[in-house]
């Protein structure tokens, strides 16, 4: 569904989006939904190559309303990285004014097997990266008065098995969104959460699904189906839009009611 349709079509015009994980999956597909809007971005990740082919798709949907794309590599778990990453952006792009924390990794793997560097990895890259993204975004987005949307999943709060370290990261995340929430609010920064539910097509179902689960989840998920990347995104330009200029410190659930049938999925 084409978000131009719903929304003003400029409505991120002139507005910085920093995304992390923004290469690929549900980070790519929300930059893509910015970049309809006619914002510019800037999209990090640990491999050049992939970050260049999506911004050449992003150019390609932003640039009649003036928006730019920066491909910028690094990874979140390298707080040097990330803040060399963002000074480029603010100084070729703009001060960020939407900072989309995605980065994540996940993997299957019963907790006695799991080692403690296995645990940590997750970790690192969903909890400690956020962190270092938001910490390192701080002072462009107090100037912006900007906000941060960070990319959780139903682990937070609903155990699943094989999935400790994933759990544990996540359900970090939701508190740090909150405690930034309330810290920031003074500087008129907003930081809210997305959970996606189970989203077709994506790096994370092809690491935690098969074709029976695919058949079982539907037939119990309320909506009876799994969703786009694209509703994420939709969620995403709302909460970074004047439209939610009042919320800050929520976790939104997209995810066709996912979470009332708790870890059945
Ligand atoms: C058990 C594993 C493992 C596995 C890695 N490890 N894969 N243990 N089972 N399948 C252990 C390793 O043995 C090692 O511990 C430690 O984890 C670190 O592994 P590395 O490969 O050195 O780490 P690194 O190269 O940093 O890779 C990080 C990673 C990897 C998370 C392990 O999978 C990755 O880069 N993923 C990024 C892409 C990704 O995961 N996308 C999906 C995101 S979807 P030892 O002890 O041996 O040293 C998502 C959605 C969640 O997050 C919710 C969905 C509903």
């Amino acid at each position: 569904m084409l978000v131009q349709q719903y929304l003003p079509k400029d409505l991120f015009r002139g507005k910085t989006v920093f995304v992390t994980g923004g290469g690929s999956g549900i980070n790519l597909g929300v930059a893509r939904n910015f970049a309809a809007l006619g914002a510019s971005l800037a999209i990090c990740g640990r491999t050049q190559e992939k970050l260049d082919r999506a911004a050449a798709e992003l150019a390609a949907l932003s640039a009649h309303l003036g928006g730019k794309v920066l491909p910028v590599a690094a990874d979140v778990r390298d707080y040097a990285a990330l803040e060399k990453a963002l000074g480029r952006t603010e100084a070729e792009v703009g001060p960020v004014d939407v900072l989309v924390c995605g980065a994540a990794g996940n993997f299957l793997c019963p907790a006695e097997d799991l080692s403690p560097n296995g645990f940590k990895a997750v970790i690192d890259i969903d909890l400690l990266g956020s962190f270092n993204a938001s910490r390192a975004a701080f002072e462009q987005l107090k100037k912006t008065r900007g906000s941060i949307l960070f990319i959780s999943a139903g682990q937070s709060f609903m155990p699943h098995a094989f999935q400790v370290h994933v759990g544990a990261a996540k359900a970090g995340i939701d508190n740090l969104m909150k405690n930034l929430a309330l810290e920031w609010g003074r500087y008129g920064i907003r930081s809210n959460t997305i959970v996606p539910g189970p989203i077709e097509d994506t790096e994370g179902m092809r690491r935690l699904s098969s074709p029976e689960h695919d058949t079982r989840a539907k037939g119990a998920i309320p909506l009876g189906r799994y969703g786009t990347v694209d509703e994420i995104g939709h969620a995403a330009v709302f909460l970074a839009s004047p439209f939610a200029a009042y919320i800050t410190g929520t976790v939104l659930s997209v995810d066709g009611g996912s979470n009332l049938i708790g870890s059945a999925l």
